[in-house]
């Protein structure tokens, strides 16, 4: 028995691409499935000027194989300096599609994030003015704020402040994982939008946690207690257009990952969609994967839909993935989603 699911083609609204040899293995796998994505600018040193986003777009379209076709949709990574009008040039030059907000220390490579709000509020106001978003990694970093509730407080402690204090500015909460973040889109009707990713759909801290710890299912932020799956699988099951597909696909060496401080980060480019489509199903939900994946992002965005289609298939025999990919001198672990996945991406 097969089924088959034909859906506009779908993007990434965050995702991370790395430089040098790691880019240039993980593009291909983006690329085989996504039209565009949205690059995370947490390189070392970050992506903060418009220069340095027109560079490293140019870098990875230069990593990109001959004949795939592929649009990043490059960020700037907000710093205490950041120039009001360097983001208002590279926005008009249609160079950048948002700015990401990395509270300093929060993450992989958030060193050069922000501390002091107040030092951004000129940035936020242009942004608003200009009608340019703002992705969040929505954490606190407060040392006494226990990681399972880090993002709880965050929306109470910054995000609502900042966004009453700037009206008009669009944000994307970034890879939400909570209830607490899905019931926030929800109860905010104009300029908010969440992404989810796969791993935040289909696990909770116990399948990180229990009989051993499992280091490729640490990403930040971190797999929360079943019920908050659960609010995600919801939302982004609804149909509601403010949740979208940012798969959060964050490549490590695996030795990286496995070691005595294991990075954060899933490595999920290559199989996401089909993940997706047995969640999807599974939820019988089926008919709101082409929303999620495909359609609600370039709403928020403001983009057009793709008109190519990508063709999902079911079988009744379980679909292969790599177990890793080769990196230069590295691999990276490829997300195994602990479940036999039927769905594959035909064409
Ligand atoms: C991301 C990375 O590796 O850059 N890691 C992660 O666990 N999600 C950073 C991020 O998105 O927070
Ligand atoms: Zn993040
Ligand atoms: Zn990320």
């Amino acid at each position: 028995m097969s089924t088959s699911l034909t859906i506009a083609r779908p993007d990434d609204w965050h995702l991370h691409l790395r430089d040098g040899a790691m880019l240039e293995a993980v593009l291909p796998e983006t690329a085989r499935h996504f039209a565009r994505a949205i690059i995370m600018p947490n390189l070392v040193p970050p992506v903060v000027t418009g220069a340095e986003a027109a560079a490293y777009r140019d870098r990875i379209m230069a990593a990109l194989p001959d004949g795939m076709q592929f649009e990043p949709l490059m960020t700037l990574y907000l710093t205490e300096d950041t120039d009001p009008e360097d983001v208002a040039a590279a926005h008009a030059s249609g160079l950048i599609k948002a700015v990401k907000l990395y509270p300093a220390g929060a993450t992989t490579n958030s060193a050069s994030g922000v501390t002091n709000f107040d030092k951004v509020r000129a940035v936020l106001e242009k942004m608003a003015e200009i009608g340019l978003p703002l992705c969040v990694h929505g954490e606190v970093t407060d040392r006494e704020i226990d990681i399972f509730d880090r993002e709880a407080v965050f929306i109470d402690r910054i995000l609502d402040p900042v966004r009453q204090s700037t009206p008009g500015l669009r944000v994307v909460m970034e890879h939400i994982t909570t209830k607490n973040g899905a019931d926030y889109v929800l109860a905010n009707e104009t300029d908010l939008g969440a992404t989810i990713t796969v791993q935040h759909l289909i696990l909770d801290r116990n399948d990180m946690l229990v009989g051993g710890m499992r280091p490729h299912y640490y990403c930040l932020p971190i797999l929360k207690r079943a019920e908050h799956r659960e609010a995600l699988l919801a939302a982004a099951t609804s149909g509601d257009a403010r949740f979208f597909l940012g798969t959060d696909s964050a490549p490590h060496p695996t030795h990286a990952k496995e070691s005595e401080c294991c990075s954060a980060g899933c490595f999920t480019a290559p199989n996401a969609l089909p993940i997706l489509a047995q969640t999807f199903e599974k939820a019988s939900a089926l008919d709101k994967l082409e929303g999620f994946t495909s359609r609600h992002g370039p709403a928020f965005y403001g983009l057009p839909v793709n008109t190519d289609t990508i063709t999902l298939t079911k079988s009744d025999r379980v679909t292969e993935f790599p177990a890793k990919i080769d990196a230069g001198d590295h691999t990276v672990t490829v997300f195994d989603p602990g479940f036999p996945v039927y769905w594959t991406v035909a064409s």
